[in-house]
């Protein structure tokens, strides 16, 4: 088994019990996506990406106490990875509020930056917000309000062209379906993106 299958089988142990949004699926879409983004814009070092994206929620504040990076950390020490540092630094790029809001300064940071906004838009994005939405015991227009205030913003922050490629056929896709939302409730026009950005992107 190398790295990569070690890790995937990690996060399978680490995120069982999470359903929804966080769950090893979301972190395995990352993956996936990272590498097709790698492999399209010819950057970055595949290792690197690859175990960043598999890694990247392994220390979620929101699920896990750890602190510096542990689990992923301890993880790859385990394996004997040596591109730890630029692992981490990717890892800890992704985070929007963490790094208020700046761009990750390393290619591997701005390929898994991208792919995990992704897995928030689209049909994909939709059904995480609603699970999000009812593990927290919000109403469906709560939710929806989540699409103005951060998943209608995400498309214009992407930060490669591949990126910004793919997250174009969500965004419309996610308009398609405000738009459906609010004729069925019979509340008029879409929600509108607002103009200020704010909120975690991830
Ligand atoms: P990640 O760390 O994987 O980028 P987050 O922890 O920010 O994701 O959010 C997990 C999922 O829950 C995302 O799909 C996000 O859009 C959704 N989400 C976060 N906050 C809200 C909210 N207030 N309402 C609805 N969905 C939300
Ligand atoms: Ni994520």
């Amino acid at each position: 088994m190398n790295t990569e299958q070690a890790a995937v089988r990690y996060i399978c142990s680490l995120f069982q019990g999470n359903a929804g949004g966080h769950d090893a699926a979301h972190s395995l879409r990352v993956y996936r996506n990272a590498l097709l983004i790698a492999e399209k814009e010819g950057e970055g070092d595949r290792e690197v990406i690859a175990l960043a994206a598999l890694l990247h929620d392994a220390d979620d504040h929101k699920l896990f106490r750890t602190e510096d990076n542990a689990n992923a950390r301890t993880f790859l020490e385990e394996h004997g990875v040596t591109k730890i540092p630029e692992i981490l630094a990717a890892v800890n790029a992704v985070s929007f509020s963490q790094n208020r809001g700046r761009r990750p300064t390393t290619p591997e940071g701005r390929i898994v930056q991208d792919a995990d906004r992704l897995d928030a838009i689209g049909a994909i994005g939709i059904a995480r917000a609603f699970a999000f939405g009812g593990e927290h015991g919000r109403s469906l227009d709560a939710t929806i309000r989540h699409f103005g205030e951060k998943l209608l913003l995400l498309r214009d922050g992407m930060n490669t062209r591949t990126g910004r490629e793919l997250a174009e056929e969500r965004h419309r896709f996610m308009e398609q379906f405000l738009e459906r939302y609010c004729t069925e409730t019979g509340e008029g026009g879409a929600v509108p993106a607002e103009s200020a950005r704010q909120g975690d992107a991830g």
